[in-house]
């Protein structure tokens, strides 16, 4: 059985913020999501996430429960460090399992290498394993000590000597324990360092001391070791993720004009050729089909979108677009739009929970809430679908073929049927039947030489 258990217990300081350390986003998705996704992908058994400060938040924001968790006591007066959060786990430790202790505050490491890890401490029958990596800047991170190759300790950078602090080989926080010399080592552990913290990291050093086999487990891809202390290592691990999510779309065939200025989060899927411009936001579970052009400057969240759409500047919220649309610039399409084929939704159109059919056109400046627009209309520049009376929401049905001329308000309820035909600058109240022309407004008064009066 393999245990993960995940220390999210800390204040994070660091990072200077209200919201705890590991609800902060990387690309979208908050890093104690990535940490147990993880744990998921690397077939970790059972999770327990020990938490103290911001724990309610935490909870609160973690949708799918599949963890256990343990409350650390957080005050002034309580222990402090990894050492002691791995101690509020001690209940779900058995003597036989294998316990995979990760910080909650490195996100992007994957499911694959934990797996791997604990292969790598099972066959070589290690007592304890730690995972490790290379890096130019070891600023910060604690560092692996070794003797004949073998590694003897971790000292952290706060207790570090000059020489120490020269070692460039860190420690990722992640490690794989026997549960039996685990339990045994956090007996034994103490704050005795110059932070006053039960550090974890002394149990490796009080297991090689017992004559235990302790083993490192190096990886090149130095980025899923990195930690988020503050907001500057949140915007590098953000960069790196992004770059990592859009050189995967454009190996599978997507043009990609600008890597580092699109924003494309995980669960994104996108066909073949299609292109997506700079300053693009694609979010949630968004699906792009082939032979698309997005952006520039674009944000599309949870929505579908089919082939051969041209969207540009626009954004859209939990819609969904068929083939050959073309949306933008400046068009502003809010949850539960339908839009079919060939539909052209032009500059500041709104749009809120309406369809819209094959054909039809919505070609600048209009608003379109709680509507049904059939086949081949045609929405006038400036047109106003009125759904809201100060208490409710009403519809408008446009149906196929309709013209409506500039600048009309529909009332809500309200239908114009097959082929009507609205007169420009109309407020329409009443249903206008088949083919039906509707004018509603004044007719003009013009007073011959009256113009000149106004001087008077
Ligand atoms: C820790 C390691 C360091 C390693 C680095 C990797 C120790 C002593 N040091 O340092 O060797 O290089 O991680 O990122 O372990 N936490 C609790 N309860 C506490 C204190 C911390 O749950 O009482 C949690 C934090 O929420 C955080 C994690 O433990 O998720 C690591 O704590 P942090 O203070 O960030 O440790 P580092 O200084 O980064
Ligand atoms: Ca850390």
């Amino acid at each position: 059985m393999n245990i993960g258990i995940i220390l999210a217990a800390g204040e994070g300081t660091r990072m200077k913020s209200r919201t705890p350390k590991v609800l902060h986003e990387v690309m979208g998705k908050k890093i104690i999501q990535y940490v147990l996704d993880a744990c998921e992908d690397g077939r970790i058994d059972k999770k327990v996430l020990i938490l103290g400060h911001g724990k309610d938040e935490i909870l609160k924001a973690l949708k799918n429960k599949d963890f256990n968790w343990k409350e650390q006591p957080i005050g002034e007066d309580k222990p402090y460090g990894t050492g002691y959060a791995v101690m509020q786990a001690v209940d779900y430790i058995e003597d036989s399992s294998t316990v995979v202790i990760l910080n909650g505050d490195v996100p992007l490491i994957e499911g694959k290498t934990l797996n791997e890890f604990i292969k790598f401490h099972k066959e070589n029958k290690n007592t304890a394993s730690v995972l490790t990596a290379d890096i130019e800047e070891p600023y910060g991170y604690g560092r692996i000590l070794r003797h004949n190759n073998q590694i003897i300790g971790i000292v952290e950078e706060k207790d570090a000597s000059e020489e120490e602090k020269k070692i460039n080989e860190i420690n990722s926080g992640i490690y794989c324990f026997d549960g039996k010399e685990l339990k045994n080592v956090l007996n034994e552990l103490d704050n005795d360092n110059s932070q006053n913290e039960y550090y974890i990291t002394d149990g490796i050093k009080m297991i090689v001391e017992k004559g235990y086999k302790v083993g490192g487990y190096k990886i090149s891809d130095t980025v899923q070791i990195k930690g988020v202390n503050n907001r500057i290592q949140l915007s590098e691990l953000s960069k790196e993720e992004k770059l990592r999510i859009n050189k995967k779309h454009m190996l599978n065939g997507v043009t990609i004009i600008d890597p580092d200025n699109t924003y494309i989060e995980k669960d994104v899927k996108i066909g073949i050729d299609t292109i997506i411009y700079p300053n693009t936001f694609l979010e949630g579970k968004t699906e792009i089909g082939e032979d698309n052009i997005i952006g520039p400057g674009t944000r599309i969240q949870s929505s579908k979108i089919g082939s051969n759409n041209s969207i540009e500047n626009s954004k859209i919220i939990k819609s969904t677009l068929k083939n050959y649309n073309k949306i933008g610039p400046y068009a502003y399409i809010r949850p539960n739009c339908k839009i079919g084929n060939y539909v052209k939704i032009g500059d500041f159109v709104e749009m809120k929970n309406t369809t819209i059919g094959d054909n039809s056109k919505a070609s600048h400046l209009a608003y379109l809430g709680d509507g049904e627009v059939g086949k081949d209309a045609n929405i006038g520049c400036g047109v106003i679908f009125v759904n809201y009376d100060g208490k409710k929401k009403h519809k408008t049905i446009i149906k196929d073929g309709a013209f409506v001329g500039s600048n009309s308000n529909l009332v809500a309820p309200i239908v114009i049927n097959e082929g009507a035909y609205i007169a420009c600058g109309s407020t329409i109240t009443e249903e206008v039947g088949k083919n039906a022309l509707a004018i509603g407004r004044a007719r003009q008064v013009t007073k011959i030489n009256k113009g000149k009066d106004r001087y008077k």
